[in-house]
């Protein structure tokens, strides 16, 4: 996936500022071998790094890795793809934020998060899940007139059966809506940002005339002056069992 790092980092910042959130339930602690999946321009890696844990942030994009590593130039970041990593040694905790709906290839992934965990090691994940940015995503269909979701939007019990598959302990899982205010960048930032890689056939006049359709197509998501994406989050918490359960 090719992503343009500079401009993620600097109209996207909600992701990473929402992401605090789950940060307070992974509790790092100093001493802690800590996986950031997906890290991408490393901003909630370094958050990580400061209550003195050791952590290494992985993403499969090199321009955000590339990124990452000029902000924080201490910290190790890899690029790695979250469907087929291995580590030198296992973590107390892997760590994921609105990264995992870029994988598809979720069962891969499961297995690698488990394989990477110590046992007794904690996976603390958010991402979209079923029903996410479903009014974008109908407005973009209806108006390039293909069925379209590139993204891996599972439902709660979709994916707790997943994690369980590859021999994880699901203790705690909530769907939940996150309308998301868009900022400046509005409908047509966040289109560009994540939507367009899709339309690499449309010249420039037409993704803007796409734009504009979408747009027209989602009226319901312009409030109060002012762009809101229909998130909805998947947050699970899952451990490796200590020993293998009966
Ligand atoms: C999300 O964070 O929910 C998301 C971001 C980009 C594309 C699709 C979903």
């Amino acid at each position: 996936m090719n992503w343009n790092a500079a401009a993620y980092q600097n109209r996207h910042s909600y992701v990473w500022q929402h992401g605090e959130s789950l940060l307070e339930l992974l509790k790092p602690q100093a001493g802690e071998r800590i996986l950031d999946l997906g890290c991408g321009p490393g901003q909630l890696t370094e958050q990580i790094a400061a209550s003195g844990a050791a952590v290494i942030g992985l993403d499969s994009d090199p321009a955000m890795i590339a990124q990452a590593q000029t902000n924080y130039p201490d910290i190790t970041f890899q690029v790695g793809d979250a469907a087929n990593f291995q580590l030198s040694e296992p973590v107390d905790a892997v760590f994921s934020n609105a990264a995992l709906h870029w994988v598809t290839q979720a069962e891969p992934a499961a297995h690698c998060i488990a394989a990477a965990l110590k046992l007794g090691g904690r996976f603390i994940v958010e991402f979209g899940g079923k029903g996410n940015v479903q009014t974008i995503l109908k407005a973009l269909s209806e108006v390039s007139r293909r069925s379209l979701n590139p993204w891996y939007f599972p439902s709660l019990s979709e994916y707790a059966t997943l994690l369980e598959s590859a021999g994880l302990e699901v203790v705690y899982a909530h769907l939940f809506d996150r309308p998301m205010p868009l900022g400046e960048a509005g409908l047509a930032g966040w289109l560009e940002m994540f939507g367009q890689r899709f339309f690499t056939d449309l010249s420039a006049e037409a993704w803007a005339e796409t734009v504009r359709a979408v747009e027209a197509a989602a009226p319901q998501l312009y409030q109060e002056k002012e762009w809101i994406a229909d998130y909805r989050r998947l947050r699970v918490i899952a451990m490796k069992p200590d020993e293998e359960l009966l």
